[in-house]
């Protein structure tokens, strides 16, 4: 079938108050117009998510923001023309009448607008932006493939988009937008692809006072600790060299109450950042899918910085527990 038929079909759905599973950049979404609180309430529901975990909005052209934010500092139109469409969201003040299930009853929203041209064609032909988190079930490892999604909800009947692999593998970097005595602050909620750096040199470029702050993993209702858990324990393991000690490994069996000696396997994360994000989803489904009882990843202390917090961010939170090696 038609890329054109396929849109046309989503729209119908999106219209008719159903929700779509759209792919992104980041990571496929799971999608339902701000302006219909049935299909809002339907994401809620289809994914097991609590209402305390705030959806980000998907815009896709700037006009858009007026359905959706209150406010637009002279910052927030600096990082959107830098970043958009792009794997950045802004926390800004929300529209008054903007449905709260979005925003679970904060006076702020996250919103962003996505690089992918179906996700954006899709937006284009409702007129109105799509509320989407991750097309996974709450606290699950997030879809960046199609089958990802159809895997994740095979029970429920849920239309899906397909638009290849995500490009980048790791949902948006989310950051708050304060002002603070005349100085515009950047606090990062949820790193991503627009790291910290980038944003420092950009804002470094504007010439105008400003802070690029980091925040600890709570900062961001719906950013708790463990998320994006595969379906068998992950656990990180600080130690230099090629295999797994054995009393780590007896360690990790005694800890998840497993037989001595089960199978782990080893996540192996590219030495590229762009590839180990792009691919980090995909390689932890496939270490659950070889009939492992548990995965490894060893913690390689030069990844930090840029991307690389993004990455160990995503797999700290993935995993149960770190072993000394
Ligand atoms: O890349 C992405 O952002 C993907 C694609 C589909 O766009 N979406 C995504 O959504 O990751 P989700 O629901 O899995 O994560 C949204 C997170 C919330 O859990 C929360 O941490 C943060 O964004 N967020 C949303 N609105 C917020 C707000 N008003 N204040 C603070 N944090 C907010
Ligand atoms: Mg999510």
């Amino acid at each position: 079938m038609s890329l054109d038929h396929e849109l046309e079909r989503a729209k119908i759905v999106l219209l008719t108050g159903g929700i779509v599973a759209l792919p992104t950049e980041t990571v496929y979404g799971l999608a339902a117009m701000i302006n219909n609180e049935e299909a809002l309430k339907k994401i809620f529901a289809i994914k097991e998510r609590p209402f305390f975990d705030p959806l980000i909005v998907h815009i896709s052209d700037l006009e858009q923001r007026h359905q959706v934010v209150s406010a637009w500092p002279d910052v927030a139109a600096f990082l959107a023309e830098k970043f958009w469409p792009g794997p950045l969201t802004m926390v800004l003040p929300k529209r008054e009448d903007l449905n709260s299930l979005i925003t679970s009853g904060l006076n702020t929203v996250g919103i962003r607008m996505p690089a992918h041209p179906v996700a954006r064609a899709l937006i284009e032909e409702c007129k109105v932006p799509l509320a989407a988190p991750s097309a996974n079930k709450f606290g699950k490892t997030s879809p960046t493939k199609a089958e990802h999604v159809r895997k994740g909800f095979e029970k429920e009947d849920i239309f899906i988009l397909d638009g290849g692999q995500s490009e980048v593998g790791l949902e948006s970097t989310v950051v708050e937008i304060t002002e603070e005595g005349g100085s515009s602050i950047v606090t990062i909620l949820r790193p991503g692809a627009i790291t910290a750096e980038i944003l420092e040199a950009a804002l470094g470029d504007r010439g105008q006072p400003f802070e690029v702050r980091r925040k600890s993993s709570m900062a961001s209702p719906g950013n708790i600790e463990h998320h994006y858990m595969p379906n068998i324990p992950l656990v990180i393991v600080d130690q230099e060299g090629a295999a797994l000690k054995q009393r780590v490994r007896d360690e990790i069996c005694k800890d998840f109450e497993m037989e001595r000696n089960v199978r782990g396997a080893e996540l192996k994360l590219d030495p590229n950042p762009r590839i180990a994000a792009r691919s980090l989803y995909v390689r932890m489904r496939e270490c659950s899918d070889t009939g492992a009882s548990f995965i490894f990843v060893f913690r390689n202390p030069t990844q930090v910085g840029g991307l690389w917090d993004a990455i160990w961010d995503r797999l700290g939170r993935a995993s149960s527990r770190t072993y000394r090696g």
